[in-house]
């Protein structure tokens, strides 16, 4: 078995998760959801830790607890990653995640264009800020929060003026990454998408 990376990055509430989970299923390839790595980060901040300190710390157990997807924890999260010393922290373990032997997914901002510019596919997956939005708060109120689709799409907007803006690691996509916008596209197409890519690449079939 051989390490096959593929790079997943977009913007918030995107579909970037729902490919990336899909698309690990379909070929075996392991997963990782990177921003939980900067939320995890964020928590800690939250609850009076040090960013760098954090990060430097920061173990498996981190990212499963609960109480990561909040929007308060999104937040924090988008702050947390516009330091240098704290993404620097947590590239040793995304790039050895990315080339364990039988193929890994990582999704997150930075991965085609950073964290594995040789990545064997890169996808890019967008959609508009209004469908992202409603996604998001459709997401927030099934998880039980308290949310307003007007404090989404703000808090959404400020998230992605930070990501877009910071000057390590900004959100951009890889010129060589294939772009997925997902606007007018159920799930099952944006897979379907994603795994041909994926194949052809593989020179399966
Ligand atoms: O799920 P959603 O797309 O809303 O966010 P996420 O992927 O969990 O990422 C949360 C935050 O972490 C983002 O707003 C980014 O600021 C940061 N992040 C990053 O900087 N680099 C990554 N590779 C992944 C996330």
């Amino acid at each position: 078995m051989t390490a096959f990376t593929v790079a997943i990055d977009g913007p918030a509430a995107a579909g970037k998760g729902t490919v990336s989970k899909a698309v690990a299923a379909h070929f075996g390839f392991a997963h990782l959801d990177t921003g939980l790595l900067y939320r995890a980060v964020g928590r800690k901040v939250l609850d009076g830790a040090d960013p760098l300190a954090a990060a430097g710390a920061l173990v498996p157990a981190d990212l499963a607890g609960g109480g990561l997807r909040t929007p308060e924890v999104a937040q924090k999260a988008s702050e947390v990653a516009a330091d240098a010393g704290v993404r620097r922290a947590l590239v040793a373990f995304q790039r050895g995640f990315a080339r364990r032997c039988g193929g890994a997914v990582l999704d997150g901002r930075d991965i085609g264009t950073v964290i594995c510019p040789d990545a064997e596919v890169k996808l890019f997956v967008t959609a508009s800020p209004e469908v992202r939005a409603a996604r998001r708060y459709r997401e927030l109120l099934e998880g039980g929060h308290a949310v307003t689709p007007e404090e989404v799409l703000a808090d959404q907007l400020a998230r992605d003026a930070r990501d877009r803006g910071r000057a390590d690691a900004p959100l951009v996509q890889a010129p060589d990454a294939v772009r997925i916008d997902t606007s007018d596209m159920s799930i099952d197409a944006a897979v379907a998408r994603a795994v041909a890519e994926i194949a052809s690449r593989r020179g399966d079939g």
